[in-house]
């Protein structure tokens, strides 16, 4: 990756914007990438505005990837204010907003945060349903509480 990606990343990163759980959200989408082990949760708050439904609040939750979690705090400040049709025809590269070109190897960051959008917006598209809003755990809770069958992720101490 080049530097001032890396700057631009980290520079996202030192005030990641709209993380967290959105409470009384209308919609929320989870992706995840089996490759990388990256997840993601997507929570969305309409409001009508000029007899449109737009987007009102966005927010994201993510373990892991810094590509990821910039792209998501730039994208949940763009589509605001935008219907979910306006938000749905972003397209990937544009929803990393100033970060600019990524890298081939970290488009599938982007597309990670689109595939959350996706979820939330366009659930009856999207093969894995979204749990409802009001159901939805958290990441962390998914990651803790595992099926039954599924292996439970344990999180490792610092090294010191
Ligand atoms: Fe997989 Fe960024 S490395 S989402």
């Amino acid at each position: 990756m080049n530097d001032d990606l890396q700057k631009r990343i980290q520079a996202a990163l030192a005030n990641p914007q709209n993380m967290g759980e959105l409470t009384g959200a209308d919609a929320v989408g989870t992706v995840g990438n089996a490759d990388c082990g990256e997840m993601l949760r997507l929570w969305v708050k309409f409001k009508e505005q000029n007899g449109k439904k737009v987007i009102d609040r966005a927010t994201f939750q993510s373990f892991g990837c810094e590509t990821a979690i910039a792209v998501a705090s730039l994208a949940t400040e763009l589509i605001r204010g935008k219907t979910a049709e306006e938000a749905l025809a972003l397209k990937t590269e544009e929803l990393a907003g100033e970060l600019g070109p990524l890298p081939p190897m970290k488009i599938h960051c982007a597309q990670l945060v689109e595939g959350a959008l996706r979820s939330a917006l366009e659930p009856e598209k999207v093969e894995d349903k979204p749990a409802s809003p009001a159901k939805a755990p958290t990441l962390l809770d998914s990651f803790s509480r595992p099926k039954d069958g599924t292996v439970k992720l344990t999180f490792l101490d610092e090294e010191k």
